[in-house]
C-alpha cells in the first residue's frame, strides 16, 4: 500500500495478525525526498536498509545527529527515542522495519491506499503529507521539535542510547588530491558496538601494510593514534563518517613515533578542547622538549580514561618496542589496544582470523623494531591474563579472542627481536 502522497509504499511481510500482535515487519520503498519528520512512539522500532541510502536522524548523548544510512547500515530505536528519516536519493530506496510490538500498522490501515505493486499509481487518492502532523498523534507517534532536544530534555535523551550498525564501506578518493593522497585511501568498519577501525593501506617494501587508527564513539570520543600528518585528510574524514571531528574529546598515542602522533596538530586543529593523552614518558621525553600548544596528560599504568560508556585504561609496557611504549585496555568491551604488537604484514580486513603469529615474527626481525624479546614476553603473559575479548593493532586486522592464542605462542617460542636488520636493510658490513 501507499502511504502519503509521493510517500512510503508499504508491504506487509509478517502483520500483526500474522504475529499475534507481537511484532511487524515491513519492507518500505520511500520515494525520493520522502520520510517522516523527527517522531517517536512507544514502541521499539528497527530499520535495516536494503537498497538506495537514507539520511538518518536519531538522537545521541543528548545532540541530533544525522547519518547517510547506506544497505547493511541497521538502526535499533528504543521505545520513545526520537528518530526520523528520508529517503536521500533521487530515486527508490528500500528497507526494512519492523515494529516491536505493534506500532504503526493502525495508521497504515486507515490511511494507506492499496497499489498493485510497489511503485505503482493508486487508484484513490492517497494521504497528503501537509496532514501528517495531525493525524499521527492519532495513533501514538508524537512529533518532536529538533529544538526541544536541547536544554532540559538532554539528559533524559542521554538514557536513549539508540545502535547504529554500519557496513565497511571504503572512503572514495578524491579529485584534486596528489597520488600519495589518493593512493592513501582510508575504510573505516565498526569492529565492536561503537568502536571502529580506520585502515590505510600503504605500500612498504616487501607489500601492503595497513596503518590503523581507532574511533572510540560515545560521550567523549576517543582517537587512539592518528596516523601519520599526510594520512590526515583521509583519517579525518572517516571520522567524519561517524562523527564531526570537532567533537573529538581524546586523541590518545601509545608511543612517540609518526604513525602514533603525526597528525597531533590537526587533530587538534580541528577540536581545539581536545587533549592528547599519553605515556607520562611520552610527555616526560618527548612532548615537553617539542612545540605541541594542546592539552597533554601524562598516564601511568592502571589510569583510566571516562568517556562515557567505555573505559580507557592505560598499561605501561616499557621496551616494548619503545621506552615510552604503552597499550590501552577497554574495559567494557574487553578490547586492547597494543599499538604494534600483533601486526600482521599485508593489507588485512577488518577482522583476521588466520593464525599469521609465525609471519608476525619474520616481519618483526625484518624490521628490527624490537631490542629483545624479554620486556615483550613479560608483556604477552600479561595479556593473556586480561583475556582480551579483542585485540586491534595499529598494523593488520582485529583478532578475536579465539584468535590471539597463535599470535601468543609464535610470541613465546620463536624469535623475532632485532637480528642486524632495519626496515629490511641488514647492517652486516655496514661501518
Ligand atoms: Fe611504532
Ligand atoms: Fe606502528
Amino acid at each position: 500500500m501507499l502511504v502519503g502522497k509521493g510517500g512510503d509504499y508499504v508491504t506487509a511481510k509478517a502483520s500483526a495478525e500474522e504475529t499475534a500482535g507481537s511484532y511487524t515487519v515491513y519492507e518500505v520503498l520511500s520515494s525520493p525526498g520522502f520520510g517522516p519528520p523527527l517522531h517517536r512512539h512507544a514502541w521499539q522500532e528497527c530499520f535495516y536498509v536494503l537498497e538506495g541510502e537514507f539520511d538518518f536522524s536519531f538522537v545521541e548523548g543528548g545532540e541530533l545527529r544525522t547519518v547517510r544510512a547506506i544497505p547493511g547500515t541497521c538502526f535499533t530505536i528504543p521505545a520513545g527515542a526520537p528518530h526520523g528519516f528520508r529517503n536521500a536519493l533521487a530515486e527508490g530506496s528500500r528497507m526494512l522495519v519492523i515494529d516491536q510490538p505493534v506500532g504503526v500498522e493502525r495508521m497504515f490501515d486507515v490511511h494507506g491506499v492499496e497499489v498493485e505493486a510497489p511503485g505503482a499509481e493508486p487508484a484513490q487518492e492517497p494521504l497528503d503529507p501537509s496532514r501528517l502532523a495531525e493525524i499521527l498523534p492519532r495513533y501514538g507517534i508524537e512529533l518532536v521539535e529538533p529544538r526541544r532536544l536541547r536544554g532540559a530534555e538532554r539528559a533524559a535523551r542521554r538514557a536513549l542510547g539508540c545502535v547504529v550498525r554500519r557496513p565497511a564501506r571504503r572512503a572514495r578518493p578524491r579529485r584534486g588530491r596528489s597520488d600519495v593522497e589518493r593512493r592513501a585511501m582510508a575504510r573505516i568498519d565498526e569492529i565492536v558496538d561503537g568502536i571502529y577501525r580506520i585502515a590505510t593501506p600503504i605500500e612498504i617494501p616487501g607489500g601492503a601494510f595497513t596503518f590503523n587508527q581507532f574511533l572510540i564513539d560515545d560521550e567523549r570520543p576517543a582517537l587512539i593514534h592518528t596516523g601519520m600528518h599526510g594520512l590526515y585528510d583521509g583519517v579525518r574524514d572517516a571520522v567524519g563518517e561517524v562523527l564531526d571531528p570537532a567533537r573529538l574529546a581524546y586523541v590518545t598515542l601509545l608511543h612517540f613515533e609518526a604513525d602514533e602522533c603525526g597528525g597531533m596538530d590537526r587533530f587538534l586543529e580541528a577540536a581545539p578542547d581536545s587533549t592528547l593523552a599519553c605515556s607520562a614518558l611520552s610527555v616526560d621525553l618527548n612532548l615537553s622538549g617539542w612545540d605541541y600548544r594542546g592539552r597533554v596528560e601524562g598516564h601511568r599504568d592502571g589510569e583510566v580514561i571516562d568517556l562515557g560508556r567505555r573505559k580507557l585504561r592505560f598499561l605501561e609496557t616499557p621496551h616494548v618496542h619503545h621506552w615510552d611504549s604503552m597499550m590501552l585496555f577497554e574495559e567494557t568491551t574487553r578490547s586492547l589496544f597494543p599499538s604494534d604488537l600483533f601486526i600482521q604484514p599485508g593489507d588485512q580486513p577488518p577482522v583476521v582470523s588466520e593464525d599469521l603469529g609465525s609471519e608476525m615474527c619474520a616481519f618483526y626481525r625484518e624490521m628490527g623494531i624490537f631490542a629483545h624479546e624479554m620486556p615483550v614476553r613479560e608483556v604477552v603473559d600479561r595479556v593473556e591474563s586480561l583475556d582480551p575479548a579483542w585485540v586491534h593493532g595499529m598494523h593488520g586486522g582485529s583478532l578475536r579472542r579465539e584468535a590471539v592464542p597463535g599470535y601468543v605462542r609464535a610470541l613465546r617460542d620463536e624469535p623475532f627481536a632485532f637480528d642486524g636488520k632495519l626496515l629490511g636493510r641488514s647492517l652486516d658490513g655496514d661501518g
